[in-house]
Formats: structure tokens, C-alpha cells, sequence
């Protein structure tokens, strides 16, 4: 765990401005392996709670800007790590909105009738691709995974009922980790000018992101009649809580009805809602019939929202 006062040591800043300027306290950091062990340990956990073996999943989806390595996939390193046999799967790169779009694929190919169980897991190990260095950014972002189980239902009042999502390249140098890739290959240049590490202009981000959430956020609601209170929760990206409270503002929904828990784990990119969602279900906070919107921005840009109706007592 870094709190805020190791940050203190470590560069010019101090609790106060972290607290008051992104909502966080700390943020867990895995000392030891890599995205697939983040992964594949919130999948078994699912598995152990739900009574699943690992024979039984169709396909894993593992949203994740940090996967181990370019390939095999992150997706491949979970299935043997967890010994799903039975499994196909792949990675998607959709950064912060990596588990929206991971969601709504994940339901399509259930809504296929040929799949019956998916895995959707958000999993990064940010502290892989932070420069400690540099305190725009080295506060943000914490390391962790969470994994979701989809199943088909009869009942079409229950589940993923829509989604908008969105991508407009147009943001791509305002956040991005400029070196490693096709584009500028891994050199002891691109090393020496620090291009293996995320950049982010972070105020460029803030408009866009408070905007685009809540626009999205809007639009879901206004096409599906809903009001603030017809909300169970909303379900934000944890990036900065001044970001999540402008959002539910303009969405008319109650500061006790949006979970939080940025205080705790920072930004944690892909993992943010999943983690959000198992959190307070598994304190029992979320109710069969609940209605949730999921709401999130990120690199690219990426952003969206989904609108989902809880299935479980
Ligand atoms: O998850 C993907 C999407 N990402 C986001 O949604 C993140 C969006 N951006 C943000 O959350 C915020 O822009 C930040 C938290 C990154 C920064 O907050 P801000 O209120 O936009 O601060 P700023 O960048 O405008 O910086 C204000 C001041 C600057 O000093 P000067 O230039 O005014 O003298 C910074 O140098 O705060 C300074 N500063 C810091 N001070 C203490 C920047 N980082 C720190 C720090 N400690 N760690």
C-alpha cells in the first residue's frame, strides 16, 4: 500500500493537494508478477464464490492497458494460470473504458447463443508504466484486477440493457505511453526520454472527461426515461473525484448513491468498475432490480456509458 505521505518522500507534493485535488489516499501496488496474476487471481476468487470450475468458461476478456508482454495475449497467460481449458479469449485496449467495451462485447457474444459463460476482467498493473518521477501522474494510478462472470438470462428487464460507447482518436497525445510500439520501437533513445512510461496532459483530460462521462451518462438516461432517482448507483471511472461528483451532478444523482472507493485504490484504469461493482455487492449494497449506470473516460479518447439492471439477489 503507498499512502499519501510516501509520496511526500518521494517527490515535491503533499497529502493535502492529493486529497482535495483527486480524492485519493492510497492505492495498492503489486510488489511481485504481472497483470495475468492480478487477472487470474480475481477470476479464481469469482470462480470459488460462484461454485464454477474453470472447465466451464467459454471466453475470457481481459481489458488491460498493461498486458504482460505484446503476445501471446494476457487473455492466453490467464486461461493456462487459472486452467480454463475450455476457453478461447482475447485482450482489448480501451484504457479506463477498457471494461465498458470489454462488457458489451462480452454480452454480444452472449446474446449470440453460442457462448454461456463469459469472463470479463479488468486488470492493470499501472505501477508497470509509471514514472515515480513525475508527479502529475505517479499519484494517480494503482495496481488491480476484476473480474464479472456473464450469463444469458430469459428475462430481457435484466442485464446489460444498452450501451453507448465512443472513441475519437483526436485525444491520442493527450494521454498515451509514447514508445514500445510499431511507431517508435524500444531504443535506448525512446528509454533515455522516458517513452515507456504514461504521459497525460491532465488538465486537457479533466474538460473532456467531465463532458464526455456526463454527456454519455445523460443520453442513457434521457433514452431510457429515467430521472436521478430511478438510479440504484451510478458506477464511474475512479480517475478523480471531482470528475465522478461533476458527473452525478449533472446526471441528478445523489452523492450516497455513486460508489466510490478511489480513496483507497487511485485510478486503476481497466479494474475501476469491476472493482467498484464487487465491492459493494459483496458488502450487500446492490439489490435484484437495481438499476446501474456505468459511466467512463480514458485514453484514446475512449468513453461510455452502460446501463444494466443487477440479476442477483
Ligand atoms: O483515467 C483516465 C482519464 N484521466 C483523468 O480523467 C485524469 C484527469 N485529470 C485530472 O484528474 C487532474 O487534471 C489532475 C489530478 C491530474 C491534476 O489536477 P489539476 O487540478 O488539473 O491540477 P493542474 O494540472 O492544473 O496543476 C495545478 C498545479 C500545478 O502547479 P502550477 O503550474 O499551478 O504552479 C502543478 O504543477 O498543481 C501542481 N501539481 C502538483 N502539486 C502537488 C501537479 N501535480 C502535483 C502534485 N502535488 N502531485
Amino acid at each position: 500500500v503507498l499512502d499519501n505521505k510516501y509520496f511526500e518522500s518521494i517527490i515535491e507534493t503533499n497529502d493535502e493537494w492529493i486529497r482535495t485535488r483527486t480524492g485519493i489516499s492510497e492505492r495498492r501496488i503489486l510488489e511481485n508478477g504481472a497483470t495475468s496474476d492480478l487477472a487470474a487471481g480475481a477470476i479464481k476468487d469469482l470462480l470459488s464464490s460462484k461454485n464454477l470450475s474453470p472447465e466451464e468458461i467459454d471466453v475470457i476478456i481481459v481489458a488491460t492497458v498493461t498486458p504482460d508482454m505484446f503476445f501471446p495475449s494476457t487473455a492466453a497467460l490467464v486461461q493456462e494460470k487459472i486452467g480454463a481449458s475450455n476457453a478461447w479469449g482475447f485482450d482489448l485496449s480501451a484504457a479506463c473504458s477498457g471494461f465498458l467495451f470489454a462488457l458489451q462485447t462480452g454480452a454480444s457474444l452472449i446474446e449470440s447463443g453460442k457462448f454461456k459463460k463469459v469472463i470479463v476482467v479488468g486488470a492493470d498493473k499501472m505501477s508497470a508504466i509509471v514514472d515515480y518521477t513525475d508527479r502529475n501522474t505517479c499519484i494517480l494510478f494503482g495496481d488491480a484486477a476484476s473480474a464479472v462472470l456473464l450469463e444469458p438470462t430469459e428475462d430481457k428487464n435484466y442485464g446489460l440493457i444498452d450501451s453507448i460507447l465512443r472513441v475519437d482518436g483526436n485525444g491520442k497525445e493527450s494521454l498515451y505511453m509514447k514508445g514500445g510500439g510499431s511507431l517508435n520501437p524500444a531504443s535506448e533513445e525512446t528509454i533515455k526520454n522516458k517513452m515507456h512510461y504514461i504521459y497525460q496532459d491532465g488538465k486537457a483530460v479533466f474538460k473532456v472527461a467531465v463532458k464526455g462521462m456526463a454527456d454519455v451518462s445523460v443520453e442513457m438516461m434521457d433514452k431510457h426515461g429515467l430521472k436521478g432517482e430511478d438510479v440504484a448507483y451510478l458506477v464511474p471511472h475512479q480517475a478523480n473525484l471531482r470528475i465522478i461528483d461533476a458527473t452525478a451532478s449533472r446526471m441528478g444523482v445523489t452523492k450516497d448513491k455513486v460508489m466510490i472507493n478511489i480513496n483507497k485504490y487511485g485510478n486503476t484504469t481497466a479494474a475501476t468498475i469491476p472493482l467498484c461493482l464487487t465491492e459493494y455487492y459483496r458488502e450487500g449494497k446492490v439489490k435484484k432490480g437495481d438499476k446501474l449506470i456505468l459511466a467512463a473516460f480514458g485514453a484514446g479518447y475512449t468513453w461510455g456509458s452502460c446501463y444494466l439492471v443487477w440479476s442477483m439477489d
